[in-house]
């Protein structure tokens, strides 16, 4: 049987900075506010005329580079977005895998929000040990600046842009394996956050302009009460059913949404602050990109070692939620 193991990682973060004293000029906040009750400081921005492959693509370049697999191996491009390109087709996935000079290879974008890195992990770790693919490119990439509603400060302090991505490929190695993938869902929950605009499911009674707005709306306090709950018994769950303890993960990378979140989720389980990875202070709430961006900064600050393991853990809109159990396992060491 083959196995699928996690070989690089790789992201983008566009260079315009948007400050919290900046947003304090647009809504009524303050970076004491803010920083207080999010943990964010600042958040990046795609230039007009950058769009979300485009930051998905040097994301994925990156991964590739560092992957020690020519990228005439992949033959599978999942792209988590809920920003993508273009509403509907194509997919940001087979933009991106064009622009990577990929040629045929199966593409298609996945929406998980938030939990979108998860799921195209565990859509690679499944074709991968069906023999289906064998070497798949995942990737998160988000233009939330372009579905913010700069209006409203319930949402607009929160989200940043931005890209990662990382190649997972097969291996005989079960040593080296991706351990487990979580994935779940409760529509339900839809209406806690979520863009009521612009789909098949508002447009039948007028095109007008807020019927065609895109724009995130979210009820911020009773997500988080849901977040925090949801995203603890996430990785209790994934702990116990593969027999792994707290104590034994090298980096719980959960998603970028806020400090508080994460520091409670880390404190439901006892974690040490220095597994904790924490990245939501410079690129605010990034989706489905911040748990790649997350692993791409201890991998650049050389914190990430080969055989590590790390616990991903996400929540987002839908609901979504899923965890999984990844040692980096490079090829290059
Ligand atoms: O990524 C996917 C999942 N998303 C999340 O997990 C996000 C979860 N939610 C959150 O991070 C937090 O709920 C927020 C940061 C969005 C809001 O923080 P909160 O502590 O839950 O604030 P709140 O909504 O309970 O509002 C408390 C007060 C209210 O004023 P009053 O009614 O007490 O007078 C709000 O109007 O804070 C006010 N407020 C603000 N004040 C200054 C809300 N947003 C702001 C703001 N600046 N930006």
């Amino acid at each position: 049987m083959a196995y699928a193991a996690f070989r690089s990682i790789g992201a983008y973060t566009p260079s315009k900075i948007l400050s919290n004293s900046e947003l304090s000029q647009m809504v009524d906040t303050s970076d004491e506010w803010i920083t207080k009750r999010t943990g964010i400081k600042e958040r990046r921005i795609a230039a007009d005329d950058e769009f979300t492959s485009d930051m998905g693509a040097k994301a994925a370049q990156k991964a590739i580079d560092r992957s020690g697999i020519d990228k005439s191996e992949i033959d599978m491009v999942v792209c988590a977005t809920i920003s993508p390109d273009y509403f509907c087709m194509p997919s940001t996935a087979t933009i991106i895998s064009t622009k990577l000079g990929l040629g045929n290879v199966t593409a298609f974008d996945i929406s998980a929000a938030c939990t979108g890195f998860v799921y195209v992990l565990s859509i690679a770790k499944a074709f991968i040990e069906s023999g289906m693919k064998k070497n798949v490119l995942i990737i998160g990439a988000e233009k939330l600046s372009a579905i913010t509603d700069y209006s409203d400060r319930g949402t607009c302090i929160l989200f940043g842009d931005g890209a990662g991505a990382a190649i997972i490929s097969a291996t005989d190695n079960k040593e080296e394996a991706i351990i487990d993938v979580h994935t779940g869902a409760d529509g339900q929950f839809a209406d806690l956050l979520m863009t009521p605009n612009g789909g098949s499911g508002s447009m039948h009674d007028s095109l007008d302009q807020e019927a065609a707005s895109c724009f995130m709306q979210m009820k911020g306090n009773e997500t988080f009460k849901v977040a925090v709950k949801t995203l603890t018994k996430d990785v209790v769950d994934i702990l116990n059913d593969n027999g792994i303890e707290a104590s034994d993960i090298k980096h719980f990378v959960p998603h970028q949404a806020n400090l508080r979140i994460i520091k409670a989720v880390g404190d439901a389980l006892k974690l040490d602050d220095k597994q904790v990875v924490i990245t939501v202070e410079k690129y605010g709430n990034t989706s489905g990109a911040s748990i790649p961006m997350a692993i791409n900064d201890i991998y650049e600050n050389k914190t990430l070692k080969a055989g590590e393991l790390m616990l991903l853990d996400a929540f987002g809109g839908g609901l979504t939620w899923g965890s999984a159990l990844v040692p980096f396992s490079p090829l290059k060491k």
